[in-house]
């Protein structure tokens, strides 16, 4: 009886719910078709142009001018009273400003777009509040997407989003170009620590949880506290075929939609309110003049109904870059043609709106396409209520930089943080241990947060974190600085290429591991993000090797502590490192974090969400196929094909131990209606209380195409006191086991599968 009272009032509310959001969506749809029915050619064309703010300012953006930046009124009305201009966004050039200032800012476009346009349709700011809403000074600042995916806590994306959004929208800007679902796939990629690894389903889960961050579990974008997402950068994007950015791919149709696909359509169907177009070519298709890809795929099948905006100046590139358009007008009219609802221009308008539309007058583009467009981008609008507010007041917002938030942002760093290598528990060092810290990493906030952090590319992140600790200043914090020697050995050349460095009193940081205990070396890579970021040799600087070598050659224990946007390759000293701790880039807090596992106040407990390679010749992931694991092939030809990583996906150890028994399945043999369960039991057989993520696996022994060797089905977290013991449980269906065919067709094929947990494993056979 209790469950039918219970069950009926859940049927109840979610029916009233459906009632509720059809009827906002019907309003929402009146209001669009009324405004619409109002709007010139002109207008309508305005609104699928985007600019940047640097079109509408005069002086710099650029921290280093010192000029404060400010709106030029003459060119704000050309682009917004004569050109119809709908959005702006950010600038490359831009740099953390106060919340009062951003809406100071905003209130000025908005004033000028209510005001004094005919239409009076306010301005949509979008900006890649990536990790924390990056470019607001105070906001905090989280680890990035990377670092979230090694907590395996959807948890963490969610309240780093939820918090991101607050802080947005506290700026007054209401759209974030966030969350990356590109597939981590390559680790060579400079924007490899901007998505959450390499695993499909794992990218799935922590883009689900910080997409309803960001829009709010039942999507309410029109709450103060809520931004519109964008997923980017649809589709293949992070996979380049010479692993630079924006250079071609080559993806199998069959992979392009179980692997990467795969995340974009589930967060589409969560709702999602906007995609970004991937800014490259795969398989010698332009995606941003892909019909197929935007209209077929993305608008049609997957049933977007939210806004396409393109990649930075990516229709113009159809012209100048990629040579698919003779001139910059039909690049045009490709990218509307095919989809393309809105053209981050960013810089040249004039021309993206005389000709689109001319092209609409010469029958060139339908106007019923155009239509389309604007109807997406006008709905964004009024769901985000931006008639109502088109800016907000920082007074309304008495958590910005709260210490509740700096809280979440620090346990995301540390239960991020992967202990990779542990030799004789050198880890935890004791409190009192005299230690030696160094490298290019050991005192910098600008290395701990990234690229995008205050600045595009984050080289001015010192000026805006003097509050926070560096590892060092963290490490001192720990053990009292008369404990800590700091010799860097070698530095970044903060005003050169991301990846200069140079020998900085590395003879006396030789010298000096002779007066401590232990050596923590910090190393890996300085900030930076896209193009910029590009890679000529994935393995650790010449000048980082040679630093932990000698170190090593002293006979003191070195700690290697790794801090860095994608894994650089490290096979040639990691035997002479005593122990591995991998911070990725961890944020403001990352350095605390780092120093209380460092010191046993916080047991690890982050795993890789990527493989790290030994060598830069062997980029395997971990759902390779088994012929990429033989060591030898039989007959004539005999070649090593080893399957090698240093640190395997999903790696990750902890101080206490953690036995798996009793791997259990409901049902050895299963149909498509059933639901498996999966239970296994986990104890914390050490002496102190840990974390612990359970990862299942499964691999399907036989199938129509070469399976995978393994595949992530589902994951959790649990926290367990020594001694105790806990039975987790998994639910899976047979549609979780599928993959994509040859004919692009998800399927599972009736036989065996193995299930695996930890070094467990049990067989099931499938049914049809
Ligand atoms: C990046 C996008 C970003 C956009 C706007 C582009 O260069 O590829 O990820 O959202 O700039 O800043």
């Amino acid at each position: 009886m209790k469950k039918t009272i219970l069950s009926t009032s859940v049927l109840l509310t979610t029916i009233l719910l459906h009632l509720s959001c059809s009827q906002q969506q019907s309003s929402v749809d009146a209001d669009v078709d009324k405004i619409l029915s109002e709007m010139t050619l002109e207008q309508k064309v305005g609104q699928m142009a985007q600019i940047t703010l640097d079109v509408i300012g005069n002086g710099e953006t650029r921290h280093s001018s010192n000029v404060p930046f400010e709106i030029d009124s003459a060119r704000i009305r050309k682009a917004l009273v004569d050109y119809h201009i709908g959005s702006i966004l950010n600038t490359t050039n831009n740099y953390a400003l106060p919340p009062e200032q951003w809406n100071q800012l905003i209130s000025y476009i908005q004033k000028i777009a209510m005001e004094e346009t005919k239409a009076r349709i306010p301005v949509i700011y979008g900006i890649d509040a990536i990790h924390g809403a990056t470019y607001t000074d105070g906001a905090i600042m989280f680890p990035q997407q990377i670092s979230l995916a090694a907590t395996f806590n959807t948890s963490h994306a969610y309240n780093t989003a939820t918090v991101s959004a607050y802080e947005t929208r506290a700026s007054g800007i209401p759209w974030n170009f966030s969350p990356v679902l590109d597939l981590g796939a390559d680790p060579r990629f400079s924007r490899q620590y901007e998505g959450f690894g390499e695993d499909p389903y794992l990218v799935k889960s922590m883009g689900l949880a910080m997409l309803a961050g960001y829009e709010g579990i039942n999507d309410s974008i029109g709450s103060k506290y809520k931004v519109a997402s964008c997923l980017k950068h649809y589709l293949g994007y992070s996979v380049p075929f010479s692993g630079k950015d924006r250079t071609p791919a080559y993806i199998p149709d069959n992979i392009l939609r179980e692997y990467h696909l795969e995340p974009f359509r589930a967060a589409v169907e969560a709702g999602a309110e906007s995609v970004m177009i991937n800014s490259g070519i795969i398989n010698g298709v332009t995606i941003h003049a892909s019909h197929d890809l935007i209209t077929k795929l993305l608008k049609e099948e997957l049933k977007f109904e939210g806004v396409v905006v393109t990649d930075w100046m990516d229709i113009i590139n159809l012209h100048t870059r990629d040579k698919i358009a003779q001139s910059h007008k039909e690049a045009i009219k490709l990218a509307v043609n095919a989809g393309i609802d809105m053209s981050m221009i960013p810089y040249e308008y004039e021309t993206f709106c005389t000709n689109l539309v001319e092209l609409v007058k010469e029958g060139e583009v339908k106007e019923s396409r155009i239509d389309d467009a604007v109807r997406r981008i006008l709905k964004l609008k009024l769901k985000l209520n931006l008639w109502e507010h088109p800016v907000t007041n920082i007074s309304d917002y008495p958590e910005f930089g709260s210490e509740k938030s700096a809280r979440l942002a620090y346990e995301a760093a540390a239960e991020a943080i992967t202990l990779l290598k542990n030799q004789n528990s050198t880890l935890p060092l004791q409190k009192d241990a005299k230690v030696l810290v160094c490298g290019p990493n050991a005192n910098s906030m600008r290395s701990l947060n990234g690229g995008w952090s205050y600045s595009w590319q984050g080289e001015k992140t010192e000026r805006f974190t003097s509050r926070f600790n560096t590892i060092l200043e963290a490490i001192q914090n720990e053990i009292g600085a008369q404990n800590v020697k700091y010799v860097p050995g070698v530095s970044y050349i903060n005003e050169g290429m991301y990846f200069e460095d140079k020998d900085d009193n590395f003879s006396e940081a030789i010298r000096s591991a002779a007066t401590v205990d232990a050596v923590i070396l910090c190393v890996g890579e300085n900030s930076y993000c896209e193009k910029p970021g590009d890679l000529n040799d994935l393995t650790l600087s010449a000048n980082q090797l040679r630093l932990a070598k000698e170190l090593a050659g002293t006979g003191k224990p070195v700690i290697l502590v790794l801090n860095e946007g994608r894994p650089r390759s490290i096979h040639s000293i990691e035997p002479d490192m005593k122990a591995v701790v991998q911070t990725y880039l961890p944020g403001n807090y990352g350095g605390d974090a780092l120093a209380d596992i460092l010191f046993g106040d916080v047991n690890p407990s982050g795993r890789l969400p990527y493989t790290y390679p030994s060598y830069p010749n062997s980029l395997v992931t971990y759902y390779h196929k088994p012929s990429e694991e033989q060591k030898r092939a039989e007959g004539a030809y005999v070649y090593e094909s080893d399957y090698n990583p240093q640190y395997e996906f999903g790696h990750g150890l902890s101080y206490t131990t953690f036995e798996y028994s009793n791997l259990k399945v409901s049902n050895s043999t299963f149909t498509e209606k059933d639901v498996l369960k999966v239970t296994v039991d986990v104890k914390n057989t050490g002496s102190r209380s840990g974390k612990e993520s359970i990862l299942l696996y499964s691999s399907d022994v036989y199938a129509s195409m070469t399976p995978d060797v393994k595949r992530l089905r589902r994951f959790t977290k649990i926290n367990l006191e020594p001694g105790q013991s806990q039975t987790v449980e998994f639910e899976i269906r047979a549609k979780d086991l599928a993959f994509v065919n040859q004919y692009g067709l998800w399927v599972t094929e009736p036989g065996d599968f193995e299930l695996m947990i930890s070094g467990l494993r049990t067989n099931i056979t499938f049914k049809n």
